[in-house]
């Protein structure tokens, strides 16, 4: 019998991918989303590429009385936690609000699991909480050193909190730098907000909607000065929940957490330039002073995940990059 997954987050970027991962594996997922920064459109847009209906609850993952109601009505298999704010520089100027809305959700997102006896729980997490680590790569044993930002200690908070959980099973994945958008260029990166993140700003620019990039810092130590990150199709992120969701299925504990990347670091310039190359279109950009919370450098070592969880990613950054420019095109005309 098909298992019913909750997708908190389910209509944001590495949710709504991963939506789309669980029905073509075979799941039935459960949208929780308040669509804070996200937009309902997407749904519609999954639903197309799913060829088929998706239950979606308006719901914040705050609200303990309607999040019991979603799991009272439906018979709940497992769920997958996505909703957070998610800006490392906004983070800083909301720092209150990052840390309440993060943190209460994880906590009673596990109360409620504790309680009705749902076992399996995939927590979206990220590299942030390796802070500034001077070992490279990273691997899941690599010691954390302090959270470069308010965003970074509230994952580190939650994980602390997943771990001193009475839950069975729960698989914590740290996500490094994921980009790109589906094939179909139906779902992307899109929020409402002003974007932070590099690839959807390179892509404003493509397209003409700001009129150059800045490089925050060329004055790092690294090859050419600017950060090294560690970058990953979006679809190889998504199924890493498929396959974590399996695991925990087939066994009777499992509690463990694994790094998602493609293990190889490059650096903002290496990035702009394959964007550049491979879709043939030239990218204005200048440089300017270093962003408060980046971490100079940041890649995993993710065989962990590989020998476990049987998982690895089969897209390249280079088709990355030309996806997220697909979706860029095409989402102006939906
Ligand atoms: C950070 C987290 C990541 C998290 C993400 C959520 C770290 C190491 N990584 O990603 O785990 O999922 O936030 O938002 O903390 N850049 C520019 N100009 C721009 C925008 C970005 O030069 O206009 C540079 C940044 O300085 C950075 C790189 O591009 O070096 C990537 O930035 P971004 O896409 O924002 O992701 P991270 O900050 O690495």
């Amino acid at each position: 019998m098909t298992k019913n997954v909750i997708v908190t987050g389910g209509a944001g970027y590495i949710g709504s991918h991963t939506v789309v991962e669980l029905v073509e594996s075979g799941f039935t997922p459960i949208i929780i989303d308040n669509f804070s920064n996200s937009k309902p459109e997407t749904i519609d847009r999954i639903e197309k590429i799913c060829k088929q209906k998706i239950k979606v609850y308006n719901i914040n993952c705050i609200n303990e009385d309607a999040l019991i109601k979603t799991i009272q009505w439906n018979e709940i298999d497992g769920v997958i936690h996505f909703a957070a704010y998610k800006s490392v520089s906004e983070s800083f100027k909301k720092k209150e609000d990052y840390f309440l809305n993060n943190i209460n959700s994880t906590k009673i997102l596990l109360k409620i699991m504790e309680k009705y006896n749902i076992q399996s729980f995939v927590f979206s997490s990220s590299c942030t909480v390796y802070g500034n680590t001077t070992k490279l790569p990273v691997t899941e044993k690599t010691e954390l050193t302090k959270q470069s930002s308010p965003y970074g200690e509230t994952k580190k908070i939650c994980e602390d909190l997943i771990f001193s959980s009475a839950l069975k099973n729960f698989t914590i994945l740290r996500y490094f730098n994921p980009i790109g958008a589906h094939e179909s260029s139906l779902i992307g990166e899109e929020p409402s907000k002003t974007p932070n993140n590099l690839v959807p700003l390179i892509c404003e620019c493509a397209i003409g909607k700001r009129k150059q990039l800045t490089v925050y810092g060329n004055n790092y130590d690294t090859k050419d000065g600017t950060c090294v990150r560690d970058y990953i199709h979006v679809c190889d992120v998504a199924q890493a929940h498929v396959h974590a969701l399996k695991k925990m299925m087939n066994n009777n504990k499992y509690r463990k957490l694994f790094n998602i990347g493609l293990s190889k670091g490059i650096t903002v310039l290496e990035l702009i330039n394959l964007f550049e190359k491979n879709n043939n279109i030239k990218i204005n950009y200048d440089f300017g002073k270093r962003r408060d919370g980046d971490v100079e450098k940041i890649y995993a070592d993710c065989s962990l995940a590989q020998t476990e969880l049987n998982w690895g990613p089969k897209k390249t950054i280079a088709k990355a990059l030309i996806d997220a420019w697909n979706w860029e095109k095409e989402k102006k005309s939906y």
